[in-house]
């Protein structure tokens, strides 16, 4: 997930009156990330309703010999890079077998916050004394095309943990299209897809019977009123979250419990409410196989393995240039 501690405030005021002047109103849950929403998502991934870091992790555990054969990672030397790494401990698992292996890599994540990298740094490098890191740091395009230009390497790609999803259908063909661009016909990318399932399986993982979930999007309002000087009541407002099954979309929603005005500052604006009117938060797109397979033609690439856990939950999907 890109975290954005970097973003300009300017532009943070402007995505949110574009939102909120927005009919229906919305907010990017790209700014859901400051220090709270970040130790929020941690907590949502230890939640247990929230099965999908558990399943790609079951994948990343169970199929590590198979994922480092399908990345051909015994061959040249490789930089293994990852597109907002977060906590890293998905790549551990890899990193520790690839170690193992004698692979010649270089690990590199890329990720806009300075104190993501700084940890997933130090914890590294005391887990693992023998890697060798590169950190970059910036939004993953200007941070990769920097990269490029230092190593000419052959690249891995991981965009792990399904942040794909949080993309519309558009968005992610053309960031997909973007990393295409930035990749040579021997580089590979490895991305992390949550699938249709029951759907409310999917639901609870988006509606936690603790709230987490609920704290985690009212925290966005607190930001806003933290950062742009607003007068949101969280109280006025409630999550609601919702799946629906032909889209395959999970969308969450902060609803507006009554009759109200919110003014903020930096705007210099006030924004209406009315009853039961909802701000959309986030999308959080679930996949079949086909839409994999679609989006992967679509932007330029074709699968050349699909690794599955156990309950078919969840999959990553290594593509190759087409
Ligand atoms: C970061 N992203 C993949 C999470 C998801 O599942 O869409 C964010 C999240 N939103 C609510 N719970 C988790």
């Amino acid at each position: 997930m890109q975290t954005s501690s970097a973003t300009q405030p300017n532009t943070f005021a402007e995505d949110v009156r574009r939102g909120l002047s927005s009919e229906p109103k919305f907010l990017s849950s790209k700014y859901f990330y400051d220090d709270e929403g970040s130790r929020l998502f941690q907590k949502i991934m230890k939640l247990p309703e929230y099965y999908l870091t558990e399943s790609e992790f079951e994948i990343f555990s169970t199929q590590t010999k198979q994922i480092y054969e399908a990345f051909g990672a015994s061959g040249a030397e490789f930089d293994l890079i990852e597109l907002g790494a977060g906590d890293g401990a998905k790549t551990s698992v890899l990193v520790e077998y690839f170690l193992k292996q004698k692979a010649a890599f270089t690990y590199v994540p890329i990720d806009i916050s300075e104190e993501a990298l700084h940890f997933l740094t130090e914890k590294f490098t005391v887990q693992f004394p023998n890697l060798s890191i590169q950190t970059e740091r910036g939004d993953y395009f200007r941070a990769l095309k920097t990269f490029k230009s230092k190593s000419d390497r052959r690249k891995i790609i991981l965009f792990l943990g399904s942040n794909i999803g949080n993309f519309g259908r558009q968005q992610a063909q053309d960031f997909f299209a973007s990393l295409r661009a930035a990749m040579n016909d021997v580089d590979r990318l490895f991305v992390g897809f949550d699938l249709q399932k029951d759907p409310r399986v999917i639901l609870r993982a988006y509606d936690d019977a603790s709230g987490v979930t609920a704290e985690f999007n009212l925290n966005l309002l607190t930001r806003i009123n933290r950062e742009l000087g607003a007068d949101f009541n969280l109280s006025d407002f409630s999550h609601y979250a919702s799946y629906h099954p032909i889209e395959g979309a999970a969308r969450s929603f902060l609803i507006s419990r009554k009759v109200q005005t919110v003014s903020i500052k930096t705007l210099n604006e006030s924004f209406e409410f009315a009853a039961w009117e909802p701000i959309f938060m986030e999308i959080s797109q679930k996949y079949n196989p086909a839409m994999i397979d679609d989006l992967a033609r679509t932007s330029g690439f074709q699968i050349a393995e699909n690794f599955f856990d156990g309950k078919n939950f969840y999959a990553d999907s290594l593509w190759k240039p087409a």
